[in-house]
């Protein structure tokens, strides 16, 4: 394919935010570095124009790694039994939650497995009162599948942003990546109802998840555009050890940049993290997400004893270090690739609230 061509493709995508179907998938299967390269610079401008040079950081609480579901892909699946497994009480979550605040984060991300001892009042108790002690702060959940009730309940106690990736938009492809008794259709009519709530959301998709093709991601991009998150997480697929996908290959780092470059282009104010996944597959990962559109960074504030628990793929990083190194250690990373670290919440452009 010619230069021209790729130029023509990056500045159509750049100009209209859409591509037809067999352009997105030309865009998804070429290798070619130098088509990369010309997405980026036309995401950064993108991702300039709305929110300058700023980096969000988000505190990230991995506040429990037992898990009622049976994610193929997860290492902390519930049918892992070599996890050794662990919950934060509130108290230790509070306390990580006010040294996030102290260290300048101004969103606490609360992540965990699907674990039945944190009901909504408990939820909602821990959300109530990470609010009362940091009022400007915004708390994220990332607690997967409930009733709208409960994330009713949840988004009154003061909850402002869900994370709840789709995995992916193919109902076949879910099938093929989740155990029979979870749901494709439960799990979209989640997203959809968050947003109603009134939640700002983050649906997303691992790259190269077994059994994944290509059409597959272009339909995960055809429900990006519709359905309009605020956020999305995309990152590699890693194998787990203990998985049954422990052979497969990883996804790869390249396809995985120039895919946050397209959300960029079709989501220009979306909030794009550089995912801890990215960087474990690659030392500069992250670095490299940003300068292919990311602009959000989650470093992790669990207490370093429960760190190494909660492995969902083999070889995670950041597993050693206290939150105070973690925040500094991001710092640097941003302002080698000419980014800055703003202490604010950070919300969605449609949603600011500072
Ligand atoms: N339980 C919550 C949920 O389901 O949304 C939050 C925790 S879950 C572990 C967070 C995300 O980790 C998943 O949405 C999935 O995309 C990602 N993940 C799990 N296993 C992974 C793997 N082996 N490689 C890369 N990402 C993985
Ligand atoms: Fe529940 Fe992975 S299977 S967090």
């Amino acid at each position: 394919m010619s230069d021209r061509h790729y130029a023509e493709l990056a500045e159509k995508l750049a100009r209209t935010g859409d591509l037809s179907d067999g352009e997105f998938l030309e865009v998804i299967e070429c290798r070619d570095p130098e088509f990369s390269e010309l997405l980026a610079e036309k995401a950064r401008e993108v991702r300039e124009k709305y929110y300058g040079k700023d980096v969000y950081l988000r505190g990230l609480i991995e506040y429990s790694n037992i898990c009622r579901n049976n994610c193929r892909y997860c290492g902390i699946r519930r049918g892992n039994k070599n996890v050794e497994r662990y919950r934060l009480t509130k108290e230790q979550i509070i306390e990580c939650g006010d040294t996030g605040y102290e260290l300048g984060f101004r969103t606490i991300v609360l992540q965990g497995g699907e674990d039945p001892f944190f009901t909504t009042e408990r939820m909602a108790e821990i959300i109530t009162e990470l609010k009362e002690r940091h009022r400007d702060c915004a708390v994220t959940l990332s607690i997967g599948e409930l009733e709208k009730d409960d994330y009713r309940r949840l988004f009154d106690a003061g909850a402002d942003r869900f994370l709840l990736r789709h995995e992916t938009a193919d109902k076949e492809h879910y099938s093929l990546l989740h155990p029979e008794e979870m749901s494709f259709d439960h799990r979209m009519n989640c997203l959809k109802t968050l947003k109603e709530i009134g939640y700002q959301v983050g649906a997303g998709m691992m790259i190269g998840s077994p059994y994944q093709k290509p059409e597959h991601l272009l339909k995960d991009l055809r429900f990006l555009q519709s359905f309009k998150p605020e956020m999305v997480g995309i990152g590699p697929f890693i194998p787990h050890h203990d998985t049954e996908f422990a052979d497969r290959e990883a996804g790869s780092v390249a396809l995985t940049l120039r895919l946050l470059s397209v959300i960029r282009l079709i989501l220009p104010d979306v909030l794009l993290p550089a995912t801890t996944a990215l960087g474990t597959l690659d030392p500069k990962g992250r670095e490299k997400g940003l300068l292919a559109g990311a602009n959000v960074i989650m470093p992790n504030l669990s207490p370093t004893n429960v760190r190494g628990k909660y492995l969902l793929y083999d070889n995670k990083i950041c597993t050693g270090e206290e939150a105070a190194e973690c925040i500094r250690c991001m710092e640097r990373r941003v302002e080698s690739v000419g980014y800055k670290v703003a202490t604010v919440r950070g919300d969605h452009v449609s949603k600011r609230k500072e």
